[in-house]
């Protein structure tokens, strides 16, 4: 058997993914982890879970499949983005990562607007520096923790410490580089100006490489730990977002990826370094050589409907919850949620943003909250494309939807009203891990470009379609749009 090997370190677990040549999912593992939350709002995870769950994942992947090591060509590697690992001179981890979903940094935000000037920050980068991103994070650590600092020799992103383990080797991939945004985006590497105004050494900063290239194999010490065969190729893979990308097909121009799991967010590719001038959505490389991306995150998305169902209906499954509200008329009888209950990115960068129902009267029931959470997260993802088609992107012609959120048909009929375009799923769920997958797959050389592997491999299935209540939701979206800035000062003295 010949196979590729895709590996995903998120916030939750390292999951491994075996692929073959037709693109057919052998078998996958995963284990899980937890995170810390040391003080409210922020989030760190030791980089050591990340390696053990790789290695976990990949020894079950193995003994579980009809599979040996000499089988698997290449391995490539994914993970959570934006987490800041510290290392010192042995590559030592020097304090817990900080995650991209810790809202700490909004005062180190502002000193780097303040240093490098907001305009020159998102002419360089493409981005107005966000509390999730690393940068913010690496200022953080320089001034409350300057005995920490002093020590670090190397700067890594989550899947690149897995990366480090595995072949001893110090790389990252441009996509996951420019979520820093430390990265000059044109360019596809580190900016010398942004480093030197921040105060980053360049030489912490790790070599960039194109998604499907090779940055090393894998070493004794990483074979020892895996049971993989030392000399697997391993390929710099990307972030997840933009590997997941690649795992839908959402490769080129018009094809837009929607993934709807903790975190909501839609991703658009750009043939060039398209950027929203005022920074409102994020702009950073794809996986895909010579290509870029647009994307909108929100914080709470599927995570808004498991908070409800937890804090109230917890004898309830999600599937119960969800019919139930498919019994009231779109709109929610006038009930409108605002999802942002740990702080926004898109499009509202506003870490004390915070989550409300608006509009309750005493007829409503947990099934209009039920079916007001689903439509406010819809509402806050059309918020994210509509700023990216302001920044001139074409409106999509369909939307790739995965994460467990689209499992619903309900979510996927709301989407595409909302959305106002052609929902499709794919034939794996695999997500990430399946794109890290196929960029190893193009390393491997059984593909000579992305663009061939997601057209040989990738299998479309439209599910949903705008339909009469478009308009509706238009209205019930523009009455979203204005809760915000109203909301806003009250979010902000609480
Ligand atoms: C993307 C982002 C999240 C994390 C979650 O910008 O912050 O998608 O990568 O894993």
């Amino acid at each position: 058997m010949t196979l590729v090997l895709g590996i995903d370190s998120s916030t939750t677990a390292t999951k491994a993914v075996l692929v073959d040549p037709e693109g057919r999912v052998i078998a996958t593992a995963s284990s899980s982890y937890g995170y810390e939350t040391p003080q409210p709002m922020w989030s760190e995870q030791s980089p050591g879970l990340w390696w053990e769950g790789a290695t976990d994942s990949i020894r079950r992947v193995l003994a579980e499949s009809d599979t040996t090591a000499e089988d698997i060509e290449a391995v490539g590697l994914t993970g959570q983005m934006h987490g800041s690992v510290l290392l010192d001179r042995d590559g030592e981890v020097v304090r817990p990562a900080i995650l991209w979903n810790d809202q700490r940094t909004g005062p180190e935000c502002e000193e780097i607007r303040r240093r490098v000037g907001r305009e020159r920050l998102i002419e360089i980068t493409g981005n107005d520096a966000l509390t999730g991103f690393t940068a913010p994070k690496l200022l953080w650590v320089q001034s409350h923790e300057p005995e920490n600092w002093a020590r670090v020799r190397h700067v890594l992103l989550p899947k690149d410490y897995v990366r480090l383990r595995l072949t001893g080797d110090y790389a990252v991939d441009v996509a996951d580089g420019s979520g820093t945004i430390l990265f000059d985006l044109e360019a596809r590497t580190w900016s010398p100006e942004i480093l030197q105004t921040l105060d980053v050494p360049a030489g912490l900063m790790p070599p960039t490489h194109e998604g499907p290239d090779i940055t090393g194999t894998v070493d004794g010490d990483g074979a020892a730990a895996t049971g993989l065969l030392a000399g697997t190729p391993v390929v710099a893979g990307g972030g997840d977002q933009s590997a997941n990308a690649v795992g839908v097909g959402a490769v080129t121009p018009g094809v837009v990826a929607l993934s709807l799991g903790t975190s909501g967010v839609v991703f658009a590719s750009t043939e060039g370094a398209s950027v929203d001038r005022e920074g409102r959505v994020h702009a950073f490389c794809h996986a895909v050589p010579g290509r870029w991306h647009m994307m909108g995150v929100m914080l709470s998305a599927a995570g808004s409907l498991r908070w409800l169902r937890d804090a109230v209906a917890p004898q309830r499954s999600f599937e119960e919850l969800v019919a139930a509200a498919a019994e009231v008329p779109a709109g929610s009888d006038g009930l409108i949620f605002l999802p942002y209950l740990t702080g926004e990115r898109t499009p509202h960068p506003d870490p004390l943003a915070r989550g409300a129902f608006v509009g309750l009267t005493v007829r409503h029931d947990l099934r209009h909250l039920t079916r007001a959470v689903m439509e406010g997260v819809a509402f806050g993802l059309r918020d994210g494309l509509d700023l990216m088609v302001d920044a001139g992107l074409a409106p999509p012609v369909q939307i790739r939807a995965s994460g467990g959120g689209t499992r619903s048909g309900l979510w996927r009929q709301i989407l595409a009203e909302v959305l106002g375009a052609e929902i499709a799923v794919v034939g794996t769920e695999e997500g990430a891990a399946y794109g890290a997958a196929l960029l190893a797959a193009v390393g491997a050389g059984w593909f000579p470009t992305v663009d061939e592997a997601v057209g040989s491999i990738i299998e479309v299935e439209p599910v949903a379609g705008p339909s009469a209540d478009t308009e509706l939701y238009g209205e019930a979206h523009a009455r979203f749009d204005a809760l915000y800035p109203a909301l806003a000062p009250t979010f902000h003295s609480s």
